[in-house]
């Protein structure tokens, strides 16, 4: 049985919650920081989590990202990719992270299965870094980059979220760092949630423009391969590395989705801007349900709609994405 839905979409990728919580405060994002309500649900542990990614690798998935929150908070991480990285089908073990600390956590990670990394990155310049991470590490987190490479990882991009007037400013600095370094810088185009309308409103701007800047410089936009998700991505000859962009507001781009989303609670989030969350924590707690939780999700999956409702001002259910990771 492979996931399809009514619109033929099939899912080879699950992006996985492990956290909540996250350590930066990013403007669009945690303005104030993760703040404990008191009235948290404890997040998956390593069997329900095991159990989970097995449901989904019997039904064709076979990529996985873990994402938060800030994945890295949690102490159990390297335990939990281990264990993802074991399961048969899964062969490509990812994660995103803010970059905290990465310098000195890049290798565990590898060597617990995972091979390819996304850090966040929003800017190049130390002190803007700070004004909207809150926190002083961008060389730290450079620094982080810089080991995964040369570690080896298979994969490595830096996502940038643009911003009028902020870093949009600075396409130059991070065309020429993908020349240096072979890294695919992600420029994702600022979504709309329920706790950032203002900031929204100041700061959205279309990757459209930045797009005819590569291509008026020699760039050329490669191929898609069959399973490729929303991202375009654009390649230079004299350049190392790549430059992609994630457009959610562009024509289309839900017709390529090809992932779901679980909290780290263990609902199922057909949509990133959808407006449900189904539980699917009690078929999580043997491994006789496994068969039991696979036709649960095929069944939700005939919810899952064309595309988000971003136009008419309807981002769904999420006030912030350090819920479900992006
Ligand atoms: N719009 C676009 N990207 C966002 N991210 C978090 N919130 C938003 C938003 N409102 C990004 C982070 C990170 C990825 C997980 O999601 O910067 O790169
Ligand atoms: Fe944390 Fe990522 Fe949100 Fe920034 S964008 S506050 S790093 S979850």
């Amino acid at each position: 049985m492979n996931l399809q839905d009514q619109d033929g979409r099939s899912f080879p990728y699950l992006r996985l919650s492990v956290t909540n919580v996250c350590n930066f405060s990013c403007t669009y994002c945690l303005p104030d920081g993760y703040q404990k309500t008191g009235l948290e649900k404890s997040e998956l542990c390593v069997d329900e989590i095991r159990r989970l990614v097995t449901a989904f690798a019997g039904m064709g998935t076979h990529k996985v990202r873990l994402t938060g929150g800030e994945p890295t908070v949690r102490k159990d991480l390297m335990e939990i990719a281990n264990a993802v990285a074991n399961i048969d089908g899964i062969n490509k073990l990812a994660i995103t992270t803010n970059g905290y600390k990465l310098n000195t956590k890049a290798q565990q990670l590898y060597n617990s299965g995972i091979r390819a990394i996304n850090v966040s990155v929003d800017s190049l310049s130390p002190e803007k870094f700070k004004q909207i991470t809150k926190h002083n590490r961008f060389d730290e987190v450079i620094k982080g980059i810089d080991k995964c490479l040369e570690i080896g990882f298979e994969s490595v991009k830096i996502n940038v979220v643009l911003m009028k007037d902020f870093n949009d400013i600075e396409f130059e600095q991070f065309m020429l760092l993908s020349k240096m370094k072979q890294v695919s810088v992600r420029f994702i185009e600022l979504m709309r949630t329920g706790d950032n309308i203002d900031f929204f409103d100041k700061h959205h701007i279309s990757t459209e423009i930045l797009i005819g800047k590569l291509l008026s410089n020699g760039w050329v936009q490669k191929l898609r391969s069959k399973e490729a998700g929303p991202a375009t991505e654009y390649v230079h000859p004299e350049y190392k590395g790549r430059i992609g962009f994630i457009a959610p507001y562009s024509k289309d781009f839900c017709k390529s989705c090809n992932r779901l989303r679980v909290t780290s609670h263990g609902e199922l989030q057909l949509c990133l801007f959808g407006d449900g969350r189904y539980d699917l924590r009690p078929l999580l707690q043997h491994d006789n349900q496994i068969q039991e939780l696979q036709n649960t999700i095929q069944n939700l999956l005939n919810y899952k709609k064309s595309h988000h409702f971003l136009h008419n001002n309807n981002f769904g259910i999420t006030n912030n994405l350090a819920s479900i990771g992006g």
